[in-house]
């Protein structure tokens, strides 16, 4: 009998040690410890066993039986172990791996150049006034010095919503509408940035595109104000050895008016392709706020004066950066945004 535990004790070492599954783990269990099973048999035959002999086998059966189930308790432990791995090893994530790229925003060349234009304008002492783009033909033209059948209306080709409402054409209205709000106070410093509207559509024109009208109002302010104020954006904006004109002109609202030229910007005034060898770039439209306007607005003429100057925001982005089609701000192509900002 003995004899024969010790065989059970090798030949089950053996199969516990071979077995490679939970299944197989079962069926030994059952093989030995079940109902039917060899251990069973032996322990349930103690009584046939000599009295004598019978504690002796009796122990060694029952510590056969306990061993059994220590050993198939630990190879359970170590078939759950080893299954838990093989899993880990199957669904390792590298976290080193680099995970997908989303791309991050930036601003788009334009509110570059505006924020640019806003900062130095602000330095100066400039605030920020907004003015809507659906306008009334009464601040577009009308308090601008620009009547009904005024030719100089046709500079500026609009979208008309009905006979006394339009897209705006160009900020200057935000001009009417902060004075009439400011009167009497003094001074008014303002720029207003912002969307504008005409029917043009070329490689310079768009029917939608940005301006900023800046406005300054006070006792005794002269034209050599309005000159010093743009050669200093000028220079800030283009580079500090920037020279700036003054060209005669023509606005309604302006008076006497003139286009403002900066020295070329690839040829610094010695004429290039680009300034049509002039050495000139015009950079926006200025002068000196009409009489007519100011009294319109509710200022006396006779006591206090004032300058505006309305730029294009595309016109100045074109310029600083080298971009020859206006249309390209305005398709979204990334090639092309992602070289600024
Ligand atoms: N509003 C003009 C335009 O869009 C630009 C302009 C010219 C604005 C002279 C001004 C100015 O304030 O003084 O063509």
């Amino acid at each position: 009998m003995l004899q024969r535990l010790k065989e059970l004790e090798a030949e089950v070492r053996k199969k516990i040690d071979d077995a490679d599954s939970l299944e197989v783990l079962q069926s030994i269990k059952q093989e030995m410890l079940g109902r039917k099973g060899q251990v069973t048999a032996i322990l349930r035959a103690l009584g046939d066993v000599p009295s004598e002999k019978r504690p002796l086998v009796g122990k060694k059966a029952n510590e056969l039986r306990d061993l059994i189930e220590k050993l198939l308790y630990e190879k359970k432990q170590s078939l759950a172990l080893k299954a838990q791995e093989e899993r880990w090893d199957r669904e390792r994530i590298d976290v080193t791996l680099p995970g997908t790229p989303f791309l991050v925003g930036q601003k788009h060349p334009l509110t570059l150049i505006l924020d640019e234009i806003k900062e130095i304008f602000c330095g100066l002492g400039f605030q920020v006034a907004e003015g809507p783009e659906i306008e009334y033909d009464y601040y577009n033209f009308e308090a601008l010095n620009m009547p009904k059948d005024h030719p100089a209306r046709d500079m500026q080709d609009s979208f008309y919503i009905n006979s006394n409402v339009l897209l705006r054409t160009h900020t200057s209205p935000v001009q009417v509408r902060t004075m009439e709000k400011k009167v009497p106070a003094l001074p008014v410093r303002i720029i207003a940035p912002g969307k504008v509207y005409r029917r043009d559509d070329d490689a310079t024109h768009s029917p939608m595109f940005h301006q900023v009208e800046g406005l300054a109002i006070d006792e005794r302010i002269s034209l050599a104000d309005l000159k010093g104020t743009l050669l200093l954006f000028a220079r800030e904006m283009f580079g500090e050895e920037k020279q700036i004109r003054l060209r005669p002109s023509f606005f309604p609202f302006t008076e006497p008016s003139a286009e403002v030229d900066v020295s070329c910007i690839i040829c610094n005034g010695k004429g290039c392709r680009v300034c049509g060898q002039t050495g000139w770039l015009e950079i926006l439209g200025a002068g000196m706020v009409h009489p007519r306007v100011l009294e319109m607005s509710g200022y006396n003429p006779e006591k206090v004066t004032g300058y505006a100057f309305g730029m294009g925001v595309e016109r100045i982005a074109m310029l600083k950066y080298g971009i020859d089609d206006l249309r390209l701000f305005f398709t979204n192509d990334l090639r092309m945004l992602r070289q600024f900002g």
